[in-house]
């Protein structure tokens, strides 16, 4: 059996002054609220990272709650390895399928 899994990619059409630096960055960030948001029961997790000259990046990883810790890793995994395909050099842009949605922005989109 084939399972086919769809992602939604969106994203900012605002360009990164520093698309190389800012992408390496997002991600970084990204793969470590993927790390805290698998560990269950939470299956959600925001933060930000300061990226110097007062700008941060704000991010979120969250997974389906039928999902087992090391699923939701993955399933965050695979969509923060997307993030280059879906929204290079952007300021922001999410990645999203069934089980598991990534964002990330210049701008807060969560509550505190
Ligand atoms: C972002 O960069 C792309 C590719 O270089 C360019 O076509 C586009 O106009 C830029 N967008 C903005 C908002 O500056």
């Amino acid at each position: 059996m084939i399972i086919r899994i769809c992602f939604i990619y969106a994203w900012s059409n605002q360009n990164a002054s520093d698309p190389s630096s800012f992408n390496a960055k997002a991600r970084k960030l990204l793969r470590e609220l993927a790390k805290q948001a698998s560990e269950r029961p939470k299956m959600y997790k925001s933060g930000r990272l300061r990226i110097g000259e007062g700008r941060t990046i704000y991010g979120l990883a969250q997974c389906s709650r039928d999902l087992s810790g090391s699923d939701c890793k993955q399933c965050l995994d695979d969509e923060v390895r997307r993030q280059p395909d879906c929204c290079d050099g952007k300021q922001g842009g999410r990645v999203v399928s069934g089980s598991c949605n990534i964002r990330y922005d210049v701008s807060q989109f969560f509550n505190a």
